[in-house]
């Protein structure tokens, strides 16, 4: 369908695989990055070399080739599936006479897409802006004037006409604004750390985290201020456990390499993170670069200092494997098909459990008109026997958490005779 606002931006894909390439092929996940932009593919081009070109990635030769591809069909940009230093994109436009943009880009355009807080499209703003700022000399402007789409559109690209002290003051004030942003959300995260544990949903992007945070959440109740939203955390309580005592947060999905301007713009919000209770890493088992991505990840939460928090692994998409021997073994994991539903009670009680505060096994001692108190241990802790002993005292040994043994201490005479670490 023709949008005669925005007319479909027409790509051709340059597809670059050289001596950094990963082993397993990318370009799947590269295309449906493009599609995902809402432009539509009118060629590709496949170019293996064995060095890469300083001034233009691929050499001269394999130059001549794509401009005489290209020059048989009717395109409006060409995607680099490669990042390009900003000279190599400048020279490359100059040699191919078209515009040019690489994955790098392409993704800062999705994100883009995307925002739709006021925080976000800040963040956004601000990664483009920092990728643009060496880019500024380019002679394309007639054609964002024209067409909206990837690498055409954005925030970003007004600042295109302007000139680099323009630029400097709306950094600076993008800047000052987010750190507003930051002040109020660190006050909204203190309080909701007050009153519940916090669960975070992370994952590689199309893992199923979505999915996942609304078969697991209470919907009806809407917990984060309504600032939150897609490219923020999202906030809302784990269903089936009491009210607001658990809140599980949805963040950004990762990708491989994501630009290191997208990362340091939504460093804040990625932190969030860190202050999580638990993380909830989703994989999907359908994915044969599981443990790619699932590495990817993992370097990200390195990176935001999250990487002490407890992670479960939410194996996801099992109804996609057909057999047990297809999943992939992973430590610490839940499997679980987000879509039909299966695992996902698992998966709450496990939740709980590593939520639970630390709980040790004690034998604890009690004269019989002690009833009060034996009823409070009842009523704390998980009782496993209760025997009278030869001087008709009370002994119950039960699995109780620290702090409600505290509690119980201060408040009534009582004694542990013994005590070891529960099993969990
Ligand atoms: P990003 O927004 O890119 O971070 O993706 P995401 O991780 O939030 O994934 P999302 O929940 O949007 O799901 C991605 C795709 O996987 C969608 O088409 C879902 O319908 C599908 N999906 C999610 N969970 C399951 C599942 O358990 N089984 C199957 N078969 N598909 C699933």
């Amino acid at each position: 369908m023709i949008n005669h606002k925005h007319p479909e931006i027409r790509t051709h894909l340059v597809i670059v695989t050289g001596p950094d390439s990963p082993i397993r092929d990318r370009n799947e996940e590269f295309i449906s990055l493009v599609l995902s932009t809402g432009s539509v593919i009118s060629g590709i081009t496949y170019i293996n070399v064995r060095t890469y070109n300083r001034n233009t990635l691929i050499g001269k030769g394999k130059i001549d080739e794509l401009k005489k591809t290209i020059s048989e069909e009717a395109f409006d940009l060409l995607v680099f599936s490669h990042d390009l230093i900003a000279s190599q994109e400048r020279n490359l436009e100059k040699i191919l006479c078209c515009p040019v943009i690489d994955r790098t880009r392409l993704i800062l355009d999705i994100f883009a897409k995307r925002a739709q807080s006021a925080a976000g499209k800040l963040q956004v703003e601000l990664a483009q802006l920092n990728h643009l700022s060496t880019r500024l000399v380019r002679g394309w402007t007639h054609l964002e004037r024209q067409k909206g789409g990837i690498g055409l559109r954005g925030p970003g690209e007004k600042q295109l006409e302007t000139d680099r002290r323009l630029l400097g003051i709306r950094i600076k004030t993008i800047k000052a604004r987010l750190k507003k942003i930051e002040v109020q959300r660190a006050v909204n995260r203190k309080s909701r750390m007050k009153s519940a544990k916090t669960v975070a949903l992370v994952g590689y992007t199309n893992a199923g985290k979505s999915t996942l945070f609304n078969a697991i959440t209470s919907s009806e109740t809407y917990v984060a201020d309504q600032m939150f939203a897609t490219l923020d955390p999202l906030f809302r309580p784990l269903k089936s456990v009491n009210k607001k005592q658990v809140i599980v947060s949805d963040t950004v999905g990762f990708i491989r390499d994501l630009p290191e301007t997208l990362i340091q713009a939504f460093l804040s919000t990625l932190e969030e993170l860190s202050s999580a209770d638990l993380i909830l890493h989703v994989l999907d088992v359908s994915d044969q670069n599981i443990y790619e991505n699932k590495h990817s990840v993992e370097e990200m939460l390195k990176k935001i200092n999250a990487h002490n928090v407890p992670v479960i692994n939410v194996c996801n998409k099992i109804d996609l494997v057909r057999s047990k021997s297809e999943i992939f073994s992973i430590d610490d994991a839940v499997q679980v098909s987000a879509q039909s539903g299966a695992g996902l009670d698992e998966l709450t009680k496990y939740v709980t459990k590593k939520l639970e505060p630390l709980k040790t096994i004690r034998k604890i001692r009690l004269d019989l008109d002690q009833s009060r108190v034996r009823s409070e241990i009842y009523e704390l802790s998980s009782v496993i026997e209760e025997t009278v002993n030869d001087d008709n005292q009370i002994e119950i040994l039960c699995e109780i958490d620290d702090v409600s043994y505290e509690r119980l201490k201060k408040n009534e005479k009582i004694e542990a005779i013994q005590s070891k670490m529960a099993n969990h």
